[in-house]
This record gives structure tokens, C-alpha cells and sequence, in this order.
């Protein structure tokens, strides 16, 4: 476990990377934060978190509320059910790419990218009455944290601009690759990527990850088995062109969003979150990926 110095360490090392990134601008609400913003959170197996800079603020969580979707789609679902609509390579492509999919017959490439998330939203539309309330159950429930919300003006805000998630949506859906109601599943999938969490909530919510699928609480999120492979898919895809970048100076599977927030994990032994909001070019937080960076050098970590 990590102590409080050397996070703070991190946190000071990072600060002159500000300036060299972007806050994502194309969702409007999310331009409005402030940049400058630097947080880190770990928790490790006794389940205590340490923290330092803003990581007890909350940010959107956008692309991260991914792996939590995944996760419900996989205990709804059986394995064929889920990889028959999904695949499990990295694109080598945009986040928000729809590229392969006229040549892939609308399977997108890996469930982190827009088209692969849509897909698992589609999926847990089908299963479930209230699929927006259930994701925040599950976030409270991992994180400990009852005061988790989806925030509604940036929901709206992504919902005012979906011009190219919609046309992923109904591209898939001229392949029968999508089955319900576009505008239901894109509302659905606006409001799980605009949940707000903390450092310390999303180091406490992905927990189980480090610890072959069990949470903070004692009880399972997922069989042994899924847990091995949901960290599998984050390692080659978690941060979509960025990945094989990611792997290399990071070494641990990780999560990024475009609201600057990135979860990794060190397998055995803690989870990690990291917030700084100006993205790099492929759409992960640049000083995030520095302070991952330096935090798996000064403990010595790397899966690989
Ligand atoms: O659909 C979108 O474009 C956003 N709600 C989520 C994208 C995202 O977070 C990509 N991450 N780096």
C-alpha cells in the first residue's frame, strides 16, 4: 500500500504536464471543468483507501461506466449471448469510430469503444425494467457511497449532441445488431457515462478487479474466471489507440473516460484511480497517464 507522501509526490510531479492537454469540449457541458484538477486514489486489499490531491471530488466517469456495464451484461447474460454481439480485439481505432463496422457487419470491435458499449447497453436494455437505476445500485454498492448520481445536464448535453453515437446505433441496427429502440438505448448509455464519482468511489468500486472478482463487502461481482477476463480486455483495450501506448509505460489494465479519469489495476494487490481532465490526442488523461506512469515505477508494478 502506498503512503500518503508518495501520492502526494505524484500529484506535485504531474502538475507542470497541465496545459498540455484538452478538456474534452465535444459534450459542452463537460468543457465547463476546470483543468487544472489533479487527483489519485488507492485501495488496496485491506480495503483502506489512500488518496491525494482532488480525489475526493467528483467527475463525470463517461467512458469508465463502460467496464460497470460490461459487468451487468455478463452476469445477465451467458458468454456466447454477450460475444456473438461483441468482439474482443482492440480497434486500433477512434473511440468513436464507426470505420469497421460497415466492414464487420456491425459486431463492433471490443466492448469499450462507443459501438461495443452501445451494444452491451442495447443488451442490458433488453433484461432489465430500469437499467439507469440499476447502474447507480451497482455503483453505490461497490463504492460504499450512497450520494452517487447521474448528473442530469451533462446527459442532456450529450443527448443534445449524438449525432454520431445515434449513427453507430442505427448502423448496427441495418446489420441486426441492435434491438431495441435507438433513442431508448442512447438516453440509457448518455446516463450511465454521466454518473459522478470521486477517485476514492471508483478506487473502492473496482476493487473486486484486483481481487479475483470480490468486493470491498465480501461478495462476489464476478466468477473468478470473468474477473481474469474483464482485465484481460482493459489491458488490450481499455484505452482504445492508446492501449499498446498504455501498456507499455503503465502495465496494468486499465480504464480511461473523457471526463479525465482513469481506473487501473494491479491484479492481488489494489485498484487505482486517477483524475486530471485535459485528454491527449486519443481522448485519455494526459497527466492521468503520467501519474499511473509514476506511481508503477516508485512501487516497482507492472503485470508484465
Ligand atoms: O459517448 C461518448 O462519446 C462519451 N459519453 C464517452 C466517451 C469516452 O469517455 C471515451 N473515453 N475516453
Amino acid at each position: 500500500m502506498p503512503d500518503v507522501s508518495l501520492l502526494e509526490e505524484v500529484v506535485a510531479d504531474a502538475t507542470p504536464l497541465l496545459g498540455q492537454g484538452k478538456v474534452a469540449n465535444y459534450i459542452p457541458e463537460l468543457s465547463k471543468v476546470d483543468g487544472r484538477k489533479l487527483g489519485i486514489a488507492v485501495c488496496s486489499s485491506d480495503g483502506g483507501v489512500v488518496g491525494a490531491g482532488d480525489f475526493q471530488e467528483q467527475f463525470s466517469i463517461q467512458s469508465i461506466s463502460k467496464v460497470f456495464s460490461l459487468v451487468q451484461a455478463m452476469t445477465l447474460y451467458g458468454e456466447a449471448e454477450v460475444w456473438s454481439r461483441v468482439g474482443k480485439e482492440p480497434s486500433g481505432n477512434a473511440f468513436n469510430s464507426l470505420v469497421q463496422l460497415e466492414h464487420e457487419c456491425g459486431v463492433p470491435r471490443n466492448p469499450f469503444i462507443n459501438a461495443g458499449a452501445l451494444v452491451i447497453s442495447d443488451l442490458l436494455q433488453s433484461r432489465l425494467s430500469t437499467p439507469k437505476h440499476r447502474m447507480l445500485e451497482l455503483v453505490r454498492e461497490l463504492s460504499g457511497n450512497s450520494q452517487i448520481f447521474s448528473d442530469k445536464a451533462v446527459a442532456q448535453s450529450e443527448y443534445q449532441h449524438m449525432a454520431r453515437n445515434a449513427a453507430i446505433a442505427y448502423l448496427m441496427k441495418s446489420f441486426g445488431n441492435f434491438h431495441n429502440d435507438v433513442d431508448q438505448v442512447l438516453q440509457t448509455y448518455f446516463t450511465h457515462c454521466a454518473v459522478r464519482m470521486s477517485c476514492a468511489d471508483l478506487a473502492r468500486a473496482f476493487y473486486f478487479l484486483s481481487n479475483k472478482g470480490v468486493g470491498l463487502d465480501g461478495k462476489r461481482v464476478l466468477p473468478e474466471k470473468q474477473n481474469r477476463q474483464v482485465n484481460a480486455l482493459l489491458a488490450t483495450s481499455g484505452l482504445y489507440d492508446g492501449a499498446g501506448e498504455f501498456a507499455y509505460r503503465v502495465g496494468m489494465p486499465g480504464k480511461s473516460g473523457v471526463g479525465g479519469g482513469i481506473i487501473a489495476v494491479v491484479p492481488g494487490e489494489m485498484s487505482v484511480c486517477v483524475w486530471a481532465p485535459e485528454l491527449d490526442e486519443n481522448g485519455n488523461s494526459l497527466a492521468g497517464i503520467a501519474m499511473l506512469e509514476m506511481l508503477g515505477k516508485r512501487l516497482g508494478r507492472s503485470i508484465f
